[in-house]
């Protein structure tokens, strides 16, 4: 990190934490909803079906960097289908890093080949072992985990969102983790129920089983770039909601947090890690303040 990059995150950090500006820091441009899965646990996949333009996605990040973020996820839908007039998304990434972003990261589904170096980090979504991930993802295992290994670069974080289809597979995956070349870390989220997933919620003692697995893996050595002085909030939702120094915007509309902000009685339910990560940091907590620096340090 440059020194600029650092002073401009702990000003952000005294600004945030001792006088409570409300300013983000992190932020995610969806690029399309369109999606070539439809997974069991997702409401947001192909809605609109629309691939925004180039010039939009331009816009969308222009405004939000002067609005603070600093830190840019490239999100979908699946952000590898986008394109638009010769463009690709490595084009976005390279714009976004020309455009001063400290850190540009892609959230993808994996199964398109994942040749980005130029990218940060690279989240791609594993739900489980091959048996628990098809059964929500469709039969993409294989792919994405071929995909993984013959990526040129070594900038994938594994991204799982736990449920009740595939809470018995926490262990697995950080085992993948921990063992797949070019895999760098593991991060965990909890199904956030939407009316059209409600079944798929985890119970406040499920979350608390499975949270104790994610700790005695971290004492083992595995990767995992998640917080673990947040999960005694995460685990009964007793986090500040929503978290204000994070956005989405998509075609031009802005939202805090996320875009599940729109969805009433969502945010109380919420299983983002993400929110509770930095609603818990910006808003003062010193554990989750220093365990924030000591993992991002240690891992990205
Ligand atoms: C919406 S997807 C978009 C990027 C890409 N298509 C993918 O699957 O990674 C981003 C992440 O959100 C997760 N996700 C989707 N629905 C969720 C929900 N209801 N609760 C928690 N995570 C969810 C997915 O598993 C994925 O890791
Ligand atoms: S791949 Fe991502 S956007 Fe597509 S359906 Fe699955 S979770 Fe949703
Ligand atoms: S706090 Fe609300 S808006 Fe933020 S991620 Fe959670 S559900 Fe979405």
């Amino acid at each position: 990190m440059k020194l600029s990059e650092f002073l401009y995150l702990l000003a952000f950090g005294i600004k945030t934490v001792i006088f409570r500006n409300k300013q983000p820091i992190v932020g995610s441009v969806i690029l399309t909803d369109r999606c070539n899965l439809n997974c069991r646990h997702c409401s947001v996949n192909n809605i609109t079906g629309k691939i925004y333009s180039y010039e939009q996605i331009i816009s969308d990040m222009e405004l939000i960097y002067k609005m603070g973020v600093r830190m840019l996820f490239l999100y979908g839908g699946e952000p590898f289908l986008w394109n638009d007039g010769g463009h690709a998304l490595r084009d976005i990434v390279l714009e976004a890093k020309k455009r001063g972003f400290f850190s540009v990261s892609v959230v993808t589904n994996g199964t398109f080949p994942m040749d980005l170096p130029e990218a940060d980090l690279i989240m791609v979504s594993l739900d489980g072992d091959r048996t628990r991930h098809n059964l929500i993802r469709g039969n993409t295992y294989d792919t994405v985990m071929e995909n993984i290994r013959n990526s040129p670069s070594g900038n994938i974080c594994l991204y799982m969102s736990v449920n009740k289809l595939n809470k018995d597979s926490v262990r697995e995956v950080c085992l993948t983790a921990q063992t797949t070349v070019n895999v760098r870390a593991v991060s965990f989220n909890f199904h956030t129920p939407y009316p059209d997933t409600e079944e798929l919620a985890l119970s406040p003692e499920e979350k608390e089983k499975i949270c104790g697995v994610i700790l005695e893996m971290m004492k083992k050595g595995v990767p995992v770039l998640n917080l673990k002085t947040a999960f005694p909030y995460i685990i009964k939702n007793t986090f500040p909601v929503p978290c204000r120094q994070s956005l989405v915007i998509e075609n031009g509309t802005v939202y805090t947090c996320g875009r599940c902000i729109a969805t009433p009685g969502l945010c109380g339910r919420c299983g983002y890690f993400f929110a509770a990560e930095y609603g818990l940091a910006f808003s003062g907590k010193i554990s989750v303040i220093a365990d924030m620096l000591k993992t991002y340090l240690k891992y990205i």
